[in-house]
């Protein structure tokens, strides 16, 4: 993993000091393999709520809490067997599952938003599982941005937008992944989409059969999360673009290219959706600066990873 700027990455002292203020009931900022999360002990009521109020986030959107493994998640939620086999295949990793939350699971009423089910994930990168570890407890982390903002994959990015609204930044260098977790919900033995992300549909649908998208079917689940203006850079922004306007940046991918612009970053040179993922968020902050009068977004496959990657290009183009 790359590391970002200059800055030291997180050791045991570092992480030691960041688990302690966990418990104390402060924020901490910590790399996971999607995105940077803003963390909080998901049982304190203040702590949680000092999360919705350093990113400006709506109360009714509710929080991902972090666990080590299934063991840590099946005291906190109900696991149908569906639910048990994703996570034993895709743990620790980019999945987040949805499910009944636990009578008396200690978890705090806000990470839910006022559902009687909560989001549960475990996540690899080695700093998010030794902070959980010595944290002992549950953590409750959306992405370290601001409400609507392009999601953190770099400390620096997290310093640079919430710097002076959380204790301590854990620097873990570059998120490999780059994309967020992708959300799961298991109704009635099928599985339902409700934000695609790192792990794919084909993936997810190895292990669960059939993929539901969540909004398709009346009455199917859904994830209060999925505004349709989310991920936003200050700059318009304008999607399966050839030809760039007077004055824009563009995003290409492989051979992609929109002719015109004024700067170009290429997503994937190679056309590889993975590198793709990896480096949307940081060439989006890149390109978003007042240089320019809008960023022109080349036209991106479908497949994989780019459902995930189109799905965050939409909402950023939502005003
Ligand atoms: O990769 C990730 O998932 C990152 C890292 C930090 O783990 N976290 C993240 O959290 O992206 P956040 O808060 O930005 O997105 C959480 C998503 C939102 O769309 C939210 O609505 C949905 O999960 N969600 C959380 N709890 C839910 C629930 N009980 N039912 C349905 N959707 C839920
Ligand atoms: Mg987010």
């Amino acid at each position: 993993m790359k590391q970002s700027g200059n800055n030291k990455h997180a050791d045991g002292g570092s992480i030691q000091a960041a688990a302690a203020l966990i418990r104390a009931g402060q924020l901490v900022a910590f790399p996971t393999e999607t995105v940077y999360g803003l963390g909080a002990d998901a049982r304190n009521d203040h702590a949680v709520a000092a999360i919705f109020a350093a990113k400006g986030r709506p109360q009714f959107n509710p929080l991902i809490v972090h666990v080590r493994d299934l063991a840590a998640a099946q005291v906190l939620a109900e696991f149908d067997p569906l639910s048990v086999q994703l996570a034993e295949y895709f743990w620790p990793g980019p999945l987040t599952l949805v499910l009944p939350r636990r009578a008396g699971c200690g978890l705090s009423l806000l990470v839910s938003a006022g559902l009687d089910t909560v989001a549960l994930r475990a996540p690899a990168h080695p700093v998010a599982q030794a902070l959980l570890s010595k944290a002992g407890c549950p953590i409750a982390a959306p992405s370290a941005n601001l409400s609507g903002r392009i999601s953190p994959t770099t400390a620096a990015h997290v310093r640079a937008e919430l710097g002076g609204r959380v204790a301590i930044v854990l620097d873990g260098g570059a998120c490999a992944v780059g994309l967020e977790s992708t959300v799961v919900q298991v109704r009635d033995g099928k599985c339902f989409l409700l934000r695609p992300g790192s792990i794919t549909r084909e993936q997810i649908a190895l292990i669960a059969g059939a993929v539901e998208t969540g909004a398709d079917a009346p009455g199917a689940p859904r994830s209060p999360g999925q505004l349709a203006s989310h991920y936003a850079p200050n700059l318009p922004l304008r999607l399966n673009v050839t030809l760039a306007r007077p004055g824009e940046a563009a995003l290409a991918f492989a051979r992609n290219i929109p002719s015109g612009a004024a700067k170009i970053c290429n997503l994937s040179p190679g056309g590889d959706l993975n590198e793709a993922a990896a480096n949307l968020f940081t060439m989006l902050r890149e390109l978003d600066c007042s240089s320019f009068t809008g960023i022109a977004v080349a036209s991106i496959p479908v497949h994989g990873l780019g459902e995930a990657i189109n799905d965050r290009l939409v909402r950023a183009a939502a005003r």
